[in-house]
């Protein structure tokens, strides 16, 4: 956690310096550059075939290896690989990047939306990929990082990753919590495992058109299950009100995947808290489909005063 600015310009520069270097000795990126750069330009099929079967055999190159000829292009893949191998060894310079290249790779993804699955080279869709595959990874990087580097906490705080029903149990009161909890019937791994592998590094073998690692590298949620969502979300309310905690809920208004609505959510919320409601009229993803306008409920709740 930072409370200062990152100056991203001189940061970049020797980023860029070291990835570029990185690239120039690898025999891989110059048969990238020869046997693909052009070529896939020219739109065949079998030109991804034969560029997917390069790629996988890049094992030295997670992102090559993994996405290369699906999610990117041989070139954004490699150079991906190459910024993730020379991030900056200090702390707040290295988190600040490592988010600046998720970023990158997030614009430039060739799927729609999240990352559940690579537009194919279709007839139909291959405009699509080639549009992606056409995207600098390295000019994304560089705006990505000189907006997250001028950003910073006022205060210092920390982050912590688990699980929200863990979490819940250690907040006390005068704690306020936000929470967007899962609203799809399908669970969240899907959409963010080609993230996941740029922030952690590595995967294990992917498979499958959407390049999947295996299920023990894809958490699992029982709030995206409709057999469970009901009983997690209400498990999660009763301790945060037994815990004397203020909480923002948002949550689509209408009936979603994983069983739950907005008037489904506010009348858990009603059994513990007092609840004020506002609906607006917001935009979400329908995660893979294209953006819909939908109606949202924020909901804004204070625990019963204690007896
Ligand atoms: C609707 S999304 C929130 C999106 C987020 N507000 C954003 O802007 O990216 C729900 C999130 O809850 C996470 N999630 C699912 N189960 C969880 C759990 N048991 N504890 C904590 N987070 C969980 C999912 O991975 C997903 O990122």
């Amino acid at each position: 956690m930072r409370n200062k600015i990152i100056n991203s310009d001189t940061l970049w520069v020797s980023w860029k310096n070291d990835a570029e270097q990185f690239l120039k000795e690898k025999k891989e990126y110059g048969q990238v550059i020869e046997k693909y750069e052009s070529k896939w330009k020219k739109n065949t099929k079998m030109n991804v075939k034969e560029m997917r079967d390069f790629c996988d055999g890049c094992t030295a190159y997670p992102i090559t290896k993994a996405y290369g000829g699906h999610y990117f292009s041989p070139l954004q893949a490699i150079q991906i690989d190459a910024l993730l191998s020379t991030l900056p060894i200090a702390a707040n310079e290295r988190s600040v990047s490592l988010a600046a290249l998720i970023h990158s790779a997030s614009e430039c993804a060739a799927s729609p939306g999240h990352t559940a699955q690579p537009f194919q080279p279709t007839k139909t869709a291959k405009k699509y990929s080639f549009g992606a595959w056409k995207q600098n990874v390295f000019d994304h990087a560089a705006n990505a990082l000189k907006k997250i580097g001028s950003r910073h906490a006022k205060k210092i705080g920390r982050s912590v990753v688990c699980d929200a029903a863990d979490m819940a149990k250690d907040l006390k009161r005068g704690d306020l919590v936000f929470i967007d909890p899962p609203y799809s019937g399908v669970h969240y791994s899907r959409f963010y495992h080609v993230l996941e592998t740029i922030a952690r590094g590595s995967c294990s073998n992917v498979e499958g058109v959407g390049r999947y690692p295996p299920p023990s590298e894809r958490p699992q949620s029982d709030y995206s299950l409709k057999t469970k969502s009901k009983e997690a979300l209400k498990t999660l309310l009763k301790t945060l009100s037994e815990n004397h905690v203020k909480v923002i809920l948002t949550f689509p208004k209408e009936k979603t995947s994983n069983g739950l609505s907005g008037s489904v959510v506010s009348s858990l919320a009603k059994k513990y808290f007092t609840v004020e409601q506002k609906t607006v009229n917001g935009r979400f993803s329908t995660l893979g489909k294209k953006h819909v306008p939908a109606y949202e409920v924020i909901l804004t709740m204070k625990p019963f005063a204690k007896k």
